[in-house]
Order: structure tokens, then sequence, then C-alpha cells
């Protein structure tokens, strides 16, 4: 039996940089409720917003991705051509070809760069950095940009109170590379199928949610694979600095974050409560959050953060990382 060659393997891998991009629209919910049946008052206790961003005409899911993952790049110290792999999680782009890795890649002057698109709804980003990781340890890729960007206004019917008040637009990113030792931790993932009609597309293409049914799953199933995630790279609740959770609902993140407590996590972990000022921005939540957590100067280099992201799928995916 003839053997192959292997890729050379690295000893772990570590995020390297992050980068976020919102247009500069800003809705409030009064905004809001000047088109719709909804206030203020319901919106900031039911879900925790107070505004959102929306793009404007000029964005789009590649032209956010391209902003968010430049910026990782630099903030990385590192230049394109010290990247060959682009992943863009997403699931509003207007057609599925070409995909959005490529031209992100293009735009960005990485030259050649093996490319695709992730679609796995909200869990994109963790999903794609688990992808991400095991392809930098593996040796296939040196160095990958993973990026979440979202255009969710393109599949938001602006006269349902149920999806309108809740997603907006962004795009966040995280350059990932080699590491003396394992600063990505492995993913914990996985689907409910069987929940599978709880978030789809109506026939005129608006995304629909079974709300009460997806908080239930959410609030009930996530802080176990959050748990699973910890486990998986040998950490416990108490050693988590800063909860990463996709800003779905402040409600959720704040049901997820006292599940931990209850099973050890300090009280002063951080947890990222970026969707009061952001929204729900699906793929981008994850890495945008971690963005604004440290710009405001809440998490630190070193600092152990556990990501858990869920969505359409359902699918769902966590892993610790520590914060570059
Ligand atoms: O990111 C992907 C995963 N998605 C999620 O995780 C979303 C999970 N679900 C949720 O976040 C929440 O279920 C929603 C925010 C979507 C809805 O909040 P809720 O607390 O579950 O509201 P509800 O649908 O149970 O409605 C409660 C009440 C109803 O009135 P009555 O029947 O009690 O009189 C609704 O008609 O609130 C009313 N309502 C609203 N009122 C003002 C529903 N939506 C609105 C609204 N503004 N936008």
């Amino acid at each position: 039996m003839t053997t192959l060659r292997r890729a050379a393997s690295v000893p772990g891998t570590r995020i390297l940089g992050l980068g976020s991009a919102q247009p500069e629209q800003v809705v409030t919910n009064d905004d809001l409720s000047k088109t719709m049946d909804t206030n203020d008052t319901w919106i900031r206790e039911r879900v925790g917003i107070v505004e959102r961003r929306f793009a404007g005409e000029k964005d789009t899911v590649v032209s956010m991705a391209v902003e968010a993952g430049a910026k990782a790049i630099a903030d990385a110290g590192l230049s394109p051509s010290d990247l060959d792999t682009v992943i863009v999680a997403n699931c509003t782009t207007k057609s599925p070809i070409p995909n959005a890795a490529a031209q992100v890649a293009e735009l960005l002057g990485i030259k050649a760069a093996g490319g695709f698109d992730l679609n796995a709804a909200c869990a994109g980003f963790c999903y794609g950095l688990g992808v991400a990781s095991d392809l930098v340890l593996s040796g296939s890729s040196k160095r990958t940009l993973v990026i979440g960007s979202e255009k969710l206004t393109d599949i938001v019917d602006p006269t349902d109170r149920s999806t309108a008040i809740i997603f907006a637009d962004a795009a966040g990113a995280a350059v990932v590379g080699p590491s003396d030792e394992p600063r990505i931790g492995p993913v914990a993932w996985g689907t409910a199928g069987d929940l599978v009609e709880m978030i789809g597309m109506t026939e005129r293409q608006h995304i629909y949610q079974e709300g009460q049914s997806v908080f239930r799953w959410a609030t009930t199933k996530i802080a176990p694979i959050a748990l699973k995630a910890l486990d998986l790279a040998g950490l416990t609740p108490a050693d988590v600095d800063v909860l990463v959770p996709h800003q779905a609902n402040l409600r959720i993140v704040e049901a997820i974050a006292k599940k931990l407590r209850k099973e050890g996590a300090r009280e002063d972990m951080v947890v990222a409560d970026d969707i009061v000022y952001s929204g729900n921005t699906s793929s981008a939540s994850i890495p945008m959050a971690m963005d604004h957590l440290r710009a405001a100067g809440k998490i630190h280099s070193g600092d152990v953060a556990l990501l858990v992201g869920f969505g359409a799928g359902l699918s769902y995916a966590g892993q610790v990382v520590v914060c570059p």
C-alpha cells in the first residue's frame, strides 16, 4: 500500500487578531415603533436591545466581511500575504455563487486563497473557528481568516415584529494561526435536526422563527454544550474569565450565564452583552462581541473566553479560546 506524505502539523493554534464592522445607520426601538406595533419598553425588557445597526445600500455581506477581515489582519500585525485561507460563515448572501469567501480574499489581496462559505446560521462563527483551527493544526493552512458576516435586513420582513426587532447587520473576524501551546480548544458541535422547522425561510424568502420554542431550547440546551466545550479543553467553569454566547436575546445570554455560575463559574466572569447596542447579528455576533469587549477594556490578552453559538438547524457549537 502506498503511503502519502502528510502536511506538517503544529502543536497548537490561537487567535492572532480580531476585527469587526458595522454599518453607519443606527436604528432605535422608537424608530421601529413608527412602522410596526412594538415599543421601546417591550423590546428592552423582552430582548434587551436598545439600538441596532442596519446596512445601507452600499453595505453587503462581502463589504462588511472585508472591513472586519482587514482589521483582524492588521490587529494580528500581519499582511494579506501571510494568510492562505478564508472562511466566511454566513446565511444571508443574495446568491450562493460566487461564494463570499473568494470575493473577500480577492478584495483583501490574499492571493490564490483557499476560500469557502460555511452556513451554520448563528452558530456559523464557532463552526468556522473549529474548522480554521483544525486546518492550521493539521498543516493544511498556514493561517486562516474566519469571518462571520450577515446582512439580515435582506431576509427580514420589516413588518414581522417577531424578527424585525431582533435582527441586524454586521461582521466579525478572527485570524487563526499556529501556536506553541493550544489556545483554541476542541469544538463541541452538533445539530438538533428534529427541531429543523423552528427557524427557517418563508416562501417569500423571509426568516421566520418559533420564538418561544427556540427560547426554551436555547435556555435549556446551550449551557450543557458550553460545559462540554470546557471539558474538551480540560478546564472547569471557574476557569472562565469571559463568556461570549451568541447574542440572540439578552435573557438567553443571562440564562446561560446563570447556569454556568451554578456549575462553578465565577460571579466576576465577564458576560458579553453586545446585543444591547448591536442587535442579533447571527454569525457575526460572537467575534464582534469579543472585539467590542476588548475595545472597552473588559477583556485582556490571555483571558480564557468561552464561546457558544446556536441557531437555525438547529445547530450549535462552542469552544474555549485564549484571548489575543
Ligand atoms: O438567533 C437565532 C436564535 N433565535 C433566538 O434565540 C430567538 C429566541 N426567541 C426570543 O428571543 C423570543 O421568543 C422573542 C424575542 C422572539 C419573542 O419574545 P417572547 O418573550 O417569547 O414573546 P412572545 O412571542 O411570547 O410574546 C409575548 C407577548 C405577546 O402578547 P400577549 O399575547 O401576551 O398579549 C406578543 O403578542 O408580547 C407580544 N409581542 C410583542 N409586543 C411588542 C411579541 N412581539 C412583540 C413586539 N413588541 N415586538
